[in-house]
């Protein structure tokens, strides 16, 4: 039986954060085994909001570097902008994608309030808006089954499963798939300093664990997190144990999360030890992404040859799939 594709990217805007790898990478790395996996750092996608063109070019061959330590075979990543199809593709599907569609997006309002946080007469980019039909052609260009994503993404997959239906109906061909979401347990991870929020980057420094960080630090910010928010009708569990109780299950630490909710339920858990038990459960998570990290790290200048080269790879599928676009879209194509 033909193997199943999976696609999934990630921008290159920092490190990888809990939220990243619990929500999406991790399942990334397992999903290997089992499928057709192809996995984008989305380095066009990171120009729609501000950003320093040194910082970005440093920033997606970091995030090569530690996609590759969490356990991603080369072979399988690419850099968006190393496959200038999907941008082309982008400018086809836009075409089926309507202005109403993508003012419904809620990424795009979250982020455009961002920047004009920072500053109100901030510039807000008309590629912040266009960011999801990109999406859907990094989507559409491998022809993906599955794509595997946090629970913030669903929004963009469900229009990017409303462009595919387009196409095929205004060309009168079963041409696109349509690409299922594929979903973990921790689909949200929350803030440990706000848990009524999303983990992400953009909230700040202490809104995140880095999975980089330092062994100090993480443990530092899992005493710090915030557990009771006063958001709980009497009897309910809170944002914040219920997230720290979630990290526990993540981290594989089910007999300790099963022992602390007896004495949630008892009433008599100690927030400290539920916090103890997370904190042991990220490092030891953490800890061998690290190492892996450093011995990437020092073969650097020989990964950077091998991505270019999977880039290469890759991108054969890409030029197919466009060729084969134009085609149907009544375009025209070079050779
Ligand atoms: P990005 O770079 O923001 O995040 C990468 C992945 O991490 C997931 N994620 C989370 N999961 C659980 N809890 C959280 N707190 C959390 N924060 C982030 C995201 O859902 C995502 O799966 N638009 C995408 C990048 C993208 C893409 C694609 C994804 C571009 N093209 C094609 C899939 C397919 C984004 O900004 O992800």
């Amino acid at each position: 039986m033909e193997r199943k594709n999976v696609l999934s990217c990630i921008q290159p805007t920092g490190d990888i954060h809990l939220g990243n790898y619990l929500g999406a990478v991790k399942n990334w790395v397992d999903l290997q085994e089992k499928y057709d996996c192809t996995y984008g750092v989305v380095d066009y996608h990171a120009m729609t909001m501000p950003y320093k063109a040194e910082d970005l070019r440093k920033n997606t061959w970091k995030m090569v570097f530690q996609l590759l330590a969490c356990g991603i075979k080369p072979e399988n990543l690419f850099i968006q902008s190393l496959v200038p199809e999907h941008a082309e593709l982008c400018w086809v599907l836009g075409n089926v994608c309507s202005f109403g569609e993508l003012t419904r997006m809620t990424q795009f309002k979250d982020k455009s309030e961002q920047v004009k946080d920072t500053d109100k007469d901030a510039f807000i980019s008309s590629g912040l808006f266009y960011y999801p039909v990109l999406q859907a052609a990094d989507i559409l260009i491998y022809h993906a089954d599955y794509v595997p994503v946090g629970k913030d993404q669903i929004q963009h997959l469900e229009l990017s499963r409303n462009i595919a239906q387009r196409f095929n109906h205004q060309f009168g061909k079963e041409y696109f798939t349509h690409p299922e979401p594929l979903l973990t347990k921790s689909a949200k991870i929350m803030s440990l300093a706000n848990p009524l929020k999303k983990m992400s980057k953009s909230l700040g420094e202490k809104h995140y664990v880095n999975i980089f960080g330092e062994e100090a630090r993480i443990r530092k910010q899992v005493k710090s997190a915030v557990t009771d928010t006063g958001d709980n009708p009497e009897g309910e569990m809170s944002a914040g144990v219920s997230n720290l109780f979630g990290l526990l299950i993540a981290t594989n630490r089910q007999e300790a999360h099963d022992s602390l909710m007896e004495q949630y339920n008892a009433g008599s858990l100690r927030y400290s030890d539920l916090k103890g038990e997370v904190a042991e459960g990220l490092v030891a998570l953490c800890s061998p992404i690290k190492e892996r990290y450093d011995e990437v790290y020092a073969d650097r200048k020989n990964i950077k040859r091998v991505i270019k080269q999977s880039s290469a790879e890759i991108r054969k599928r890409a030029a197919q799939t466009l060729a084969e676009v134009k085609e149907i879209a009544g375009i025209m194509n070079p050779r």
